[in-house]
């Protein structure tokens, strides 16, 4: 077998086997295949597509490329949760401590940022000394003393998603239905989980543009997860606007902190509250919404969330003063107020756009071995459907060291990201 007879098949529509799946990822890992021989598959997947079939060997592929975790001998329940990827999105930050709380042992696999979405890791990393990189003994050992470990993806667990995951990031291969499913459910799978509950993201902030292709998505994943034999629990949501206030690493921490500490907006509590229930309905933990909901604010009330917060950064290394002391963080040194020309009402606040402002400001990636600015991003003001006045604050653009030309474009994009109308429109949908 070649990987260029590979690339070539999968150029012209062809169906691929297990075993060429395989070899192609085998030969990735072990430097048989080149970036750019992959980078090309890649792109040939982005226009020809895989077959569900296809989708489940490479997620199986994923999945082999490391090992997958039992914590069958400490917890009859495992939960894990994912995101398809958006804006602002910090739920992971916040349910797993909720989780672990409320006595779930809680496995989390996660991703760097992808595309123009944030990821998990980068986040936790703009925690001074926070390591997410665990082995595959640091990860149950944890998982066992603390109930829950938040780690990304490392030499022993789906080593191949972390491959390509930084590959697609900088390649424009992201916002393909099966790579993405291969991706999400190979973590979800190696984690070990017993409860696994995707959060499905649509719109202009998401990978995924419309509700219908989000149904598609989802499908496509739990029936890979039924063919891998994990049953896969989703949640849809959209990502028209971005999730919370704060876009970019540290801000987002700070966020999630505060959540933790009883201070929340409508949105960030909705979702999480969501997957939330879904996981203890999986666990037997909670009937319906009103059980969940009891159930976090009680933790979220009595402080032992922000506790295993802390209990988090403690064991993977990181300074858990940064908990009550925000000084901590690098936050950038610079700040733009972007105000009001006019007053109204808040009519649209684009996601993609903030996010696009928050990576040229320097919290995304544009090549692998670009190094992100944890201190760049964004903090929202205002939020679809608020009053605004003239000459009111809608985002604070945050920032270090930009070249003039980006920095320029970041404030247009955040200009033109929010429109004002006279008449007030409803807060959007969220879940469906
Ligand atoms: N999250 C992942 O882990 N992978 C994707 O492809 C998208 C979101």
């Amino acid at each position: 077998m070649r990987a260029v007879d590979l690339i070539e098949k999968k150029k012209n529509g062809g169906e691929h086997t297990q075993e060429e799946i395989n070899f192609l990822i085998n030969g990735y890992m072990n430097g048989l295949v080149e970036d750019y021989q992959m980078s090309a598959w890649l792109m040939a997947v982005c226009f020809k597509g895989l077959t569900d079939a296809e989708t489940a060997y490479l997620t199986k592929s994923f999945v082999d490329s490391g090992e997958v975790l039992d914590f069958s001998e400490i917890a009859l329940h495992v939960a894990d949760k994912h995101s398809t990827g958006g804006v602002g999105d910090k739920v992971t930050l916040v349910l797993a401590p909720i989780l672990a709380s409320l006595g779930i042992y809680t496995a989390k696999l996660s991703g760097r940022g992808l595309g123009f979405t944030g990821g998990t890791i980068d986040k936790l990393e703009s925690i001074p000394n926070f390591r997410c990189e665990l082995s595959k003994d640091e990860f149950f050992n944890q998982i066992k003393n603390v109930h829950v470990a938040i780690s990304s993806q490392s030499p022993n667990l789906t080593p191949a998603d972390g491959k390509i995951y930084v590959l697609r990031d900088v390649t424009a291969t992201v916002d393909n239905k099966s790579l993405i499913c291969a991706s999400v459910v190979s973590k979800k799978i190696a984690s070990g989980a017993t409860s696994i509950v995707l959060d499905v993201k649509f719109g202009s902030g998401a990978f995924i543009k419309t509700k219908e292709e989000a149904l598609e998505l989802a499908e496509l994943m739990i029936k890979t997860g039924k063919l891998l034999n994990r049953k896969i629990d989703v949640v849809i949501s959209s990502m028209e606007q971005p999730l919370g206030y704060n876009i970019g690493n540290s801000l987002e921490v700070i966020e999630s902190i505060e959540f933790l500490k009883g201070f929340y907006g409508d949105d960030l509590y909705e979702v999480t509250l969501a997957l939330l229930c879904k996981t203890l309905k999986n666990c037997g933990f909670a009937y319906d919404m009103t059980d969940a909901k009891k159930m976090m604010d009680t933790v979220i009330k009595d402080g032992s969330a922000l506790n295993k917060f802390k209990e988090i950064i403690t064991a993977q290394g990181g300074n858990p003063d940064v908990i009550r002391d925000y000084s901590l963080f690098e936050i950038g040194k610079n700040k733009i107020e972007v105000k009001a020309l006019e007053g109204g009402y808040i009519s649209k606040l684009d996601a993609f756009d903030v996010a696009h402002c928050a990576k040229l400001l320097g919290a995304g990636r544009d090549k692998k071995s670009d190094k992100i600015d944890y201190g760049a991003g964004a903090i929202l003001k205002k939020k679809i459907s608020d009053a605004v006045n003239q000459g009111e604050t809608v985002m604070e653009l945050y920032f270090n060291d930009v070249d003039k030309n980006k920095l320029d474009d970041a404030v247009a994009i955040a200009r033109n990201s929010f429109k004002i109308t006279k008449i007030k429109v409803d807060k959007p949908v969220l879940i469906f």
